[in-house]
């Protein structure tokens, strides 16, 4: 009896906190330069753009997706020297090291811990990325680059973006420099199959770092 209750409360143990690691979705994670090169004070090729920085496996909760099964590919062959790549300088660029390693290192970290094999993973990011242009979206409510100095809440950045994505499911990530809360990154949710946005679970909220008030 006390053998059974044991094994039985194992296996519900099991089943939990199995289910809770798993797969579940992506973070599209999009850096602003203007931020990120704040913080990171030395060479930085700034663009004017949302850079992709990844696309990231999550659990339910938005923890890391560790699939204990992680592979480096040759990402050249992978990309070849076609649209793909073409896109993916403009889009997924290095800003501190080469376009190369910064694709080798998210396809080990992250991509080979999704269900994707290498082309889909490079290719649907792209996709997802070029569905949102993330400074249009914010220039729609009012919030302008390089106007530093001027912070807006960060209700109307959700605003922004929810109007291009369709969900309130943005996460924003900022540095804390002297001058405030400086926008660094924003996180979207997307589907398992790395093609549509999706509404973030409350849970997934507490990856924000920001203020009310942030600078842009
Ligand atoms: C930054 O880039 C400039 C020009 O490319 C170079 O001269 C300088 O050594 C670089 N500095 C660092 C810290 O890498
Ligand atoms: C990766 O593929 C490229 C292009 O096909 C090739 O030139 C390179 O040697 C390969 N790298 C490795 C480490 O196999
Ligand atoms: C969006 O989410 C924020 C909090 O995360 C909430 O305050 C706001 O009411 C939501 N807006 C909509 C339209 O769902």
């Amino acid at each position: 009896m006390e053998i059974k209750l044991l094994f039985l409360s194992t296996l519900v143990l099991l089943v939990c906190c199995i289910a809770r690691n798993n797969f579940d979705h992506f973070l599209l994670v999009q850096t602003w330069p203007h931020g990120y090169c704040e913080r990171i004070q030395r060479n930085c090729s700034i663009r004017n753009y949302f850079v992709i920085h990844g696309l990231w496996p999550v659990t339910a909760k938005g923890k890391a997706f560790l699939s204990g099964k992680r592979k480096r590919v040759n990402v050249s062959d992978t990309i070849g020297r076609g649209n793909l790549f073409k896109d993916m300088q403009y889009y997924w660029p290095g800003l501190t090291k080469k376009d190369l390693n910064l694709w080798k290192d998210q396809w080990f970290a992250h991509g080979s811990d999704s269900p994707l094999v290498p082309l889909d993973y490079f290719q649907r990011t792209i996709q997802l990325r070029k569905l949102v242009d993330l400074v249009k979206a914010l220039r729609d409510v009012g919030i302008v680059p390089r106007y530093k100095g001027f912070t807006h809440h960060k209700s109307t950045y959700r605003q922004g973006i929810m109007k291009i994505t369709g969900h309130n499911n943005t996460i924003l990530k900022c540095y804390s420099s002297k001058r405030g809360h400086l926008l660094s990154e924003v996180m979207l949710c997307v589907d398992a199959d790395a093609r549509n946005f999706i509404d973030c679970n409350p849970e997934e909220f507490q990856q924000q770092n920001c203020g009310p008030d942030i600078l842009f």
